[in-house]
């Protein structure tokens, strides 16, 4: 009996812990996965005593929705999203609507909304993010799509978001087609960057300092408590402070130190080129887990290429606070490139995504949430075609008053040899952004020169090229 408001196809880490999240707010659910044991131990398991309906053929699960029938896809990205795609479709009908709640790259989600709108299916993109617990919590959900199909599964996303401090869900309408993956691929291309930004921080005064791992712990918690605050900070603080049962070491120690990816990050970088955006924070942030994974290279290294001898140029206090400031001012930085990445996919992509929306959402619930992202929120909803963040207050202000700091925290890392990827892309962002004059002037020169491309001069209009080989007579 058709009985049940939504569907869920994918019981993996996500999948479970949404639908616990989805049947605690009164919805109810019919679930379906491809390993049918799975399914067997969910409902007996974890799933006990809930009215989650469990079903063995797309044909069942198609028969216990109501019309029109609402289907969240929560497998992995990919090749399997378009398999579980091909076996329900035949099960669905004219105004049925499609979700897909995995990390799917944004191109992927344009191209199958198209194929199955022949069919009269909506398909939604929708980009959800805070782990398994904010899956099962109250996650940040990014939906894009028709605007119509968003209105069929709204009450049910507002339920189940999380709430920011002011009650407001976690959740916004974002845009046609794959605006809501683009959103979700650019919230991870900041969380890349956030991650290397600590990892650089820790890095200084565990590696570059000789910090103790209690007053390591102790610092990170302090600073997450403040101009700081974020889920990422508070995690770290967390993790510094447990030990290893068997060891007695800091867990951090007996961690092998080789970052893995599954891509998001890549693609934010892919299509920050694609859209000429700079997004060098981010991007280094993508390219230390790559240098990270190369360890055995590194090892061997290790014992053949030799570093600085210098001391830190200060006192271990005032260089902990520097990197407290160069932490700030680069997190600032990797916010400013992945919001001026979506302004610009906004009118080049076509998706019009209201900036502001998207910081509001991801005030609670996902993985970059932070303090900060109120003040970022306020700074877009006070001027949509702001062109830069680090414009905006308080921003500009807190950079300018932590300069300092922030430069003698990457000339440390600089001096000792400990690499700061993300941080000093970060300075060299500011740096470059706030140069009125930069050195492309000899670019233009020396590709006009090889290549006759031609250049144009401050001093009048046009287009000019220079015969580099003739005498200069002047
Ligand atoms: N984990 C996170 O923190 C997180 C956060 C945000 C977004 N996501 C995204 O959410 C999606 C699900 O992630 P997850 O961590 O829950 O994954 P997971 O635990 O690895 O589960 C994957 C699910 O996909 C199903 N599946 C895989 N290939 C399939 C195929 N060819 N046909 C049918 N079903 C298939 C699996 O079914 P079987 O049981 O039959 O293998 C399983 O139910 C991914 O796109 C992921 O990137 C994950």
């Amino acid at each position: 009996m058709p009985s049940h408001d939504i569907a869920l196809i994918g019981l993996g880490v996500m999948g479970q812990n949404l639908v616990l999240n989805i049947d605690r707010h009164g919805f109810a659910v019919a679930v379906y996965n491809r390993t049918r044991s799975v399914t067997e131990q969910f409902v007996a398991g974890r799933a006990q005593g809930t009215a989650v309906k469990a079903c063995y053929s797309m044909q069942e699960l198609a028969a216990a929705l109501n019309i029109p029938r609402r289907v969240l896809l929560m497998v992995k990205a990919g090749s399997p999203v378009d398999a579980v795609i091909q076996e329900v479709r035949p099960h669905l009908q004219a105004g049925d609507l499609l979700i897909d709640g995995g990390n799917s790259h944004f191109a992927d989600t344009a191209r199958r909304s198209q194929e199955l709108q022949a069919q009269g299916i909506h398909l939604l993109g929708v980009g959800i993010s805070g782990g398994e617990e904010g899956a099962l919590r109250g996650p940040s959900i990014m939906p894009g799509g028709p605007q119509a199909a968003y209105e069929l599964v709204r009450p049910i996303f507002e339920a189940i978001a999380a709430r920011a401090d002011d009650g407001a869900p976690c959740v916004a309408y974002l845009g046609p087609l794959g605006a809501g993956h683009y959103v979700k691929m650019v919230h991870n291309g900041i969380e890349y960057a956030v991650m290397q930004l600590i990892a650089e921080a820790y890095d200084l005064l565990q590696r570059g300092l000789g910090t103790p791992s209690d007053a390591l712990a102790r610092a990170f918690d302090e600073w997450s408590r403040a101009e700081l605050a974020s889920y990422l900070m508070e995690i770290t603080a967390a993790i510094l402070r447990r030990g290893d049962p068997e060891t007695g070491k800091p867990m951090t120690e007996v961690i092998l130190d080789s970052a893995e990816q599954k891509g998001t990050g890549r693609w934010t970088v892919q299509e920050a080129l694609e859209l000429g955006v700079p997004i060098p924070t981010i991007s280094a942030a993508v390219e230390a887990r790559g240098l990270s994974a190369l360890k055995a290279q590194r090892v061997a290294a290790s014992r053949r290429l030799s570093g600085p001898a210098a001391e830190p140029p200060g006192d271990r206090q005032s260089i902990e606070t520097a990197a407290r400031h160069a932490l700030y001012a680069g997190t600032v930085c990797a916010y400013a490139q992945g919001m001026a990445l979506l302004q610009r996919a906004s009118g080049e992509r076509g998706f019009g995504v209201n900036v502001a929306e998207a910081a509001r959402i991801w005030r609670a619930g996902c993985i970059i949430r932070a303090a900060m992202l109120e003040d970022i929120r306020r700074a877009y909803a006070a001027e949509p075609g702001l062109s830069n963040l680090l414009l905006a207050s308080p921003f500009r202000e807190e950079l300018g008053k932590r300069q300092p700091g922030w430069r003698l925290a990457l000339e440390t890392s600089l001096r000792v040899g400990v690499p700061a990827p993300s941080g000093s892309a970060s300075l060299a962002y500011y740096d470059g952004y706030r140069s009125a004059r930069l050195p492309a002037n000899l670019t233009q020169a020396q590709r006009d020169y090889f290549g006759a491309h031609t250049y144009q001069r401050i001093d009048r209009e046009g287009t000019f090229h220079t015969d580099w080989l003739a005498e200069n007579d002047s």
